[in-house]
């Protein structure tokens, strides 16, 4: 008799989110403003914004410790918008996490699942296991004023990763540690997401944190999702102003379109990616590492104006340049050579490849 082996969950992926016109107010201000979004299973995806985007709300809205007012959230097109935190089994780790200080590493991390009554021998093979993969194997029995902030932060990971919820949803989770310890933590969570193929939706306010770490970053501003794409082509093709300025340095040129043809401040034409939309005012977004300062009849056609100033930052040197017509731009040139460089004051000419340039017309 021919037997068929029965697909076992593992097989099927799990942890799609969905969310629906999620909308939110507290009092007359609009927290979360008709966002819609789609995470597909195991995908890294980040909400980037600044401080009052609405990021926050959103996750916990996703987690259920907020109702929106309207809109749904689904978790693998089930409909989880009126089920409590606990029943939607995703793991959360808080802006703010709290460590049971009274607890060892161990109980802690053992929490939900004492929660859950899973029978003991069942709960240490997972507060095991999840400890390894945390690498915190050798620290179960401290309690947490022993651990520095890096391995706390890695007990709140394990602990939210110890009754292995289809998702993770992590709230500024290094926000609290000093600039080499977040480089190195969010490393180890994106090895932690190679391993364990979770879905993971991440709150930061840290763009390098968001383009270093996700396979698609949504950029948040006042409430709304303004963009939603890969972390390159949020910085390569950013879709409006507000992302162009928020991620990364910009230079902003205003410029007229006039068949097909971009013009600069001086009436000059300007490199641009071809436009045939008729006449309208733009704005192109160049950014500093595009734009070359070149002196001499060779230049390139750009915009004409003078050095003003020169920062030495280690790697690069940030030159900045006024236009003869009084724009502020910045260049940023990579200390590769110690080869002659622009002085200030010195004549030059900005310019930039047109396949390097973003027109926006908002
Ligand atoms: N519990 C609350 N009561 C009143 N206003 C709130 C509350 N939570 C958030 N807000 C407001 O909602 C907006 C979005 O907040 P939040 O989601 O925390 O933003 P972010 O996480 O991006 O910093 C802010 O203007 C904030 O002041
Ligand atoms: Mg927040």
């Amino acid at each position: 008799m021919l037997m068929r082996a029965m697909p076992s969950s593992t097989d099927v992926k799990t942890g799609g989110i969905a969310l629906h016109s999620l909308q939110k107010r507290y009092g007359a201000a609009m927290a979360v403003d008709d966002v819609s979004l789609s995470v597909s299973p195991g995908e890294f995806i980040s909400l980037l914004g600044p401080s009052g985007s609405g990021k926050t709300t959103t996750l916990m809205m996703i987690a259920g410790f907020e109702m929106p007012d309207s809109g749904r959230v689904l978790l693998d097109d089930k409909d989880i918008t009126r089920l409590p935190p606990h029943r939607r089994e995703l793991g959360v780790i808080f802006q703010n996490y709290a460590l049971f200080p009274h607890m060892t590493v161990a109980e802690n991390v053992a929490y939900p699942l004492r929660m859950r009554r899973v029978p003991k021998a069942q709960l240490e093979a997972r507060v095991n296991r999840v400890l390894d993969q945390v690498h915190l194997g050798a620290f179960a029995a401290r309690r947490p004023h022993q651990l520095s902030g890096g391995q706390q932060q890695r007990v709140a990971i394990a602990r939210a990763l110890v009754f292995d919820p289809p998702v993770l949803l992590l709230d500024e989770p290094l926000g609290a540690l000093d600039k080499k310890l977040r480089q190195h933590l969010r490393n180890e969570i994106k090895t932690l997401h190679r391993d364990v193929g979770k879905t993971m939706i991440y709150v930061t306010h840290d763009q390098e944190e968001a383009l270093a770490m996700s396979d698609r970053v949504a950029v948040m501003h006042e409430g709304r999702i303004r963009q939603v794409s890969a972390p390159q082509d949020i910085y390569r093709r950013p879709a409006d102003l507000f992302v162009a300025s928020f991620v990364g340095e910009v230079n902003l040129i205003p410029a007229k379109l006039r068949s097909g043809v971009a013009h600069g401040p001086a009436d000059e034409t300007l490199a641009a990616p071809a436009w045939s939309d008729g006449d309208m005012d733009a704005t192109l977004c160049v950014r500093p590492e595009h734009l070359h300062l070149g002196t001499g009849e060779a230049a390139a056609p750009g915009i004409q104006g003078h050095v003003t100033g020169m920062t030495f930052v280690g790697d690069a040197t940030i030159v900045e340049f006024r236009s003869n017509s009084g724009l502020q731009l910045t260049s940023k040139v990579l200390n590769i050579s110690a080869g002659a460089m622009l002085g200030v004051g010195d004549n030059c000419t900005a310019s930039w490849a047109t396949n390097d340039a973003t027109i926006l017309t908002e």
